[in-house]
């Protein structure tokens, strides 16, 4: 069911001083910015091999995001897992009785579709499922480099 991790996502309180922090001391390459009014989050994506560090800024402090902040501080939020066909997987995972946030995916950044799982059913970890446009993709990634 899950092809790759996608992404590792982590709430930041400031995402310009964690989009430096990326850049300058872990000299990532920064590959998309994107705001996503529905999740209520910033967001900033670095290429790691083939994988992506999140960084996750809140629009306010009543966005999931923001709630996370207040009650657990900065850290990690949540990894994503690729899969190919993200209905099938909700599916899946509904049928070996997992408990599912979205039932119906939603869209994410980069034009994909995404799912979060409850982290009550996948031993504490908020789980996310991405389906890209096309498997192994990134077609909403804007260069930043120049
Ligand atoms: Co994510």
């Amino acid at each position: 069911m899950l092809s790759r991790i996608d992404h590792v996502g982590f709430a930041v309180r400031s995402l310009a001083q964690a989009i430096d922090l990326y850049r300058d001391v872990w000299k990532l390459p920064l590959e998309h910015r994107e705001t996503l009014e529905e999740h209520g989050v910033e967001e900033a994506m670095f290429r790691v091999g083939d994988s992506y560090v999140q960084l996750l800024g809140s629009l306010s402090p009543t966005t999931p995001v923001g709630r996370f902040l207040e009650r657990r501080g900065e850290g990690l939020h949540h990894i994503a897992y690729e899969v190919a066909d993200i209905e099938a997987a909700l599916a899946d995972l509904a049928a070996s009785g997992v408990e599912i946030i979205d039932a119906k995916p939603r869209t994410g950044s980069r034009n994909t579709r995404v799912a979060f799982v409850n982290p009550n059913s996948t031993l504490g970890v908020l789980v996310e499922l991405v389906e890209h446009p096309r498997p192994g993709s990134f077609p909403g990634a804007r260069d930043l480099s120049t």
